[in-house]
């Protein structure tokens, strides 16, 4: 495996501190009120077992899965739900939990997807985010780390369904995706349409 990554970007070490710091941030935020965490699958799932562990108010966890369609490797904004939420969010806090923010997009449309169902509020974390993200209008209420505009694995991240394991986040060496598609194509398939999807 080490010999396929580029560097480490956030050790282990930074991961678990960080995490800690966004937890008593929330704490604090959401004291006296009944809050619903919200887990995007797959790529949250790191995050949102490590955070909710250190948030010492009583939460409960929801998951919902996503796919981004869009023509080629952009992604749309057109989004598909391909599992909701178990639970009804009206007049409940909801935080979403998502692994990265990118374009902005998806969380874009997921967010006003659960507006939509009048929860009391919903807000955003996010562990990490792409500096370039700033062009989409989401607004973040916690986030993790700002990072350069590369790919990243680990921590739930994937490349190809791989690397979601690592207990950091990483860079890929660029012989470690030269076979395949590269990271932007990952998990693009093409349907009868000639749109591609991308499950989160
Ligand atoms: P957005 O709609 O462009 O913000 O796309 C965000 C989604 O794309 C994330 O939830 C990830 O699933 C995926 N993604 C974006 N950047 C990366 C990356 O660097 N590594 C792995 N997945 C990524
Ligand atoms: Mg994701």
């Amino acid at each position: 495996m080490g010999a396929d990554l580029l560097e480490v970007l956030i050790s282990r070490e930074e991961l678990d501190t960080r995490i800690t710091e966004l937890a008593a941030e929330i704490d604090a935020d959401y004291a006296g009120r009944e809050l619903i965490l919200i887990g995007v699958l797959k790529g949250a799932v790191m995050v949102m077992a490590d955070l909710a562990r250190a948030i010492h108010l009583p939460v409960s966890m929801d998951w919902m899965a996503i796919s981004s369609y869009g023509s080629g490797t952009t992604s749309s904004g057109v989004v598909r739900i391909l599992k909701d939420l178990d639970a009804d969010i009206g007049g409940k806090h909801v935080l979403v939990v998502e692994d990265i923010v990118d374009s902005g997009l998806t969380l874009s449309y997921l967010v006003n997807n659960l507006q939509s169902r009048d929860p009391a509020s919903v807000e955003v974390c996010v562990l990490l985010r792409k500096r370039a993200a700033a062009q989409m209008s989401v607004k973040v209420a916690y986030t993790g780390f700002e990072i350069d505009d590369k790919f990243v694995i680990g921590y739930g991240l994937d490349y190809a369904e791989r690397y979601r394991n690592l207990p950091f986040v990483g860079t890929l060496a660029p012989h470690a995706y030269s076979a395949g598609p590269t990271p932007d194509q990952q998990e693009n398939r093409a349907d009868p349409e000639g749109n591609t999807s991308e499950v989160e």
